[in-house]
């Protein structure tokens, strides 16, 4: 059976994935078919004796470039038909959960990490879709690479053992989710909240529902529904 997703990544340092990927529940994943995971290497595709693949910006400035044509060579090797190609820069699209559904829906995807400085800038139109993992600067693409591959593999159905392990999660309704206990009841005099342990599931689905709202609008405002009335108001005008 051919995997359920197959990903390639455009990258000088293979083992920056290859290794934080082989663990857990992504390791388990490719070990059992879900996700199949190859590399190309820029520097495999350079011709001249030292295998060059970074050079100095034009215009000046400091540390180097990755070169277009190695990289151009290392993508071409790997793209099919199909493929979706994703740069991964900190200039990109901010990377979240609703891409993550989205990406997971394709057959080939293709991860372009840059090193160094970035990559000329005429490799860009390349890529399907350009992709930051959030506003700091890594110091290349293969991090980012691994946390877009780890959060859209654990959205492939049969990866994750519970079927709706992925439902009610962290940003999946667009809210943080409510804190977990687990046993014992009471630690280091500590008590889970009494709703909890109530067994009551509609009492449980309240709390819960009250504590993802309160703790999104504490610390991820930006994420918090509008309040009904606003919400009705705006959809008024
Ligand atoms: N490369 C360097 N920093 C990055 C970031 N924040 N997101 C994606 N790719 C990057």
């Amino acid at each position: 059976m051919p995997p359920a997703l197959k990903v390639d990544a455009v990258t000088l340092f293979p083992g920056m994935i290859d290794a934080p990927l082989s663990e857990s529940i992504v390791g388990r994943a490719r070990q059992e078919g879900f996700l199949e995971l190859g590399f190309s290497n820029p520097r495999d595709f350079t011709e001249d004796r030292h295998r060059t693949v970074d050079d100095r910006p034009y215009g000046g400035g400091t540390g180097m470039l990755m070169m277009a044509e190695p990289v151009y060579r290392a993508l071409k090797a790997v793209r099919k038909k199909g493929s979706t190609v994703i740069l991964l820069t900190p200039k990109g699209r901010r990377f979240d959960q609703r891409t993550a559904l989205e990406l997971a829906k394709k057959k080939h995807l293709i991860f372009i990490c840059g090193h160094y400085e970035g990559i000329d800038e005429r490799v860009t139109p390349l890529a399907d879709l350009e992709l930051s993992i959030g506003d700091y600067v890594l110091t290349g693409g293969e991090p980012a690479a691994v946390a877009v591959i780890d959060a859209v593999t654990r959205l492939i159905p049969g990866v994750l053992k519970r079927s709706d392990a992925t439902v009610n999660e962290t940003f999946t309704d667009g809210l943080l989710e409510a804190p977990h206990y687990t046993r014992p009841a009471v630690w280091r005099g500590k008590k889970v909240p009494p709703e909890l342990v109530s067994g009551n599931h509609k009492l449980i689905a309240e709390w819960r529902r009250r504590q993802a709202e309160s703790l999104t609008g504490d610390t991820r405002p930006d994420l918090a529904p509008a309040p009904k009335k606003a919400r009705s108001a705006a959809k008024k005008k």
